[in-house]
């Protein structure tokens, strides 16, 4: 299952099974804790793969959430955040007074869910949950809590499930980790 690239491979971290269970097992923890009038915010691109496999998942447990799509960017085409999140076509109008579960890919330095949660004051939305499916603590530069997490993964590139490296092996069905002479720390 490696797949070797022109920038070198991509060795497997978290395989179809374990990402379908898992999310499964999100949506589980969503319906206990979550109301049913609810407003999923996908942050785009990064999270819409995993955004539409929760979204089917959570249909299973009577919810019917909304969504809505908020795009930003941070990397370029580096494997390092360049520390300004930029926010692309601006923030849904439709939020305010809602109730909205945040779906992002990966929490890495906590730039962008921070940013997020200050524009959705901004916007008037009424409760707001957090959402990540994958978690890299020790990257952490602004702390900003997580309702719910996937998995927590350790300071590698990772690649797949809709997660790119300069745009590309979003199409991949599993997460790995791209290794490449940048994503290792001299
Ligand atoms: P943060 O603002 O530093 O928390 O970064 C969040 C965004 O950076 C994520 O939503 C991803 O889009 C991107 N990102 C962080 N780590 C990775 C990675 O390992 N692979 C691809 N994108 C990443
Ligand atoms: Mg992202």
């Amino acid at each position: 299952m490696v797949a070797s690239t022109a920038h070198g491979r991509i060795r497997p971290l978290i395989d179809q099974q374990r990402l379908a269970q898992r999310v499964e097992a999100l949506a589980a923890e969503m319906a206990a804790r979550l109301p049913r009038d609810l407003t999923m915010l996908v942050l785009l691109k990064g999270a819409f793969v995993f955004a539409a496999d929760l979204l089917r998942a959570l249909a299973h447990h009577g919810f019917t959430p909304r969504v809505e799509f908020l795009r930003l960017a941070s990397y370029g085409h580096g494997t390092r955040s360049r520390g300004r999140v930029e926010v692309i076509g601006g923030v849904p109008e439709s939020l305010a007074d809602r109730r909205v579960l945040v779906v992002d890919d990966i929490q890495d330095t906590g730039r962008t869910l921070a940013r997020v949660l200050e524009l959705l004051r901004g916007a008037g939305v009424r409760q707001v949950w957090t959402c990540a499916l994958l978690d890299k603590p020790s990257r952490r530069e602004v702390e900003v809590p997580l309702d719910f997490r996937g998995f927590e993964v350790p300071d590698v590139f990772v690649v797949g499930y809709g997660i790119d490296f300069a745009e590309r092996w979003r199409e991949l069905p599993w997460i790995g980790h791209l290794e490449t002479e940048d994503t290792h720390p001299c």
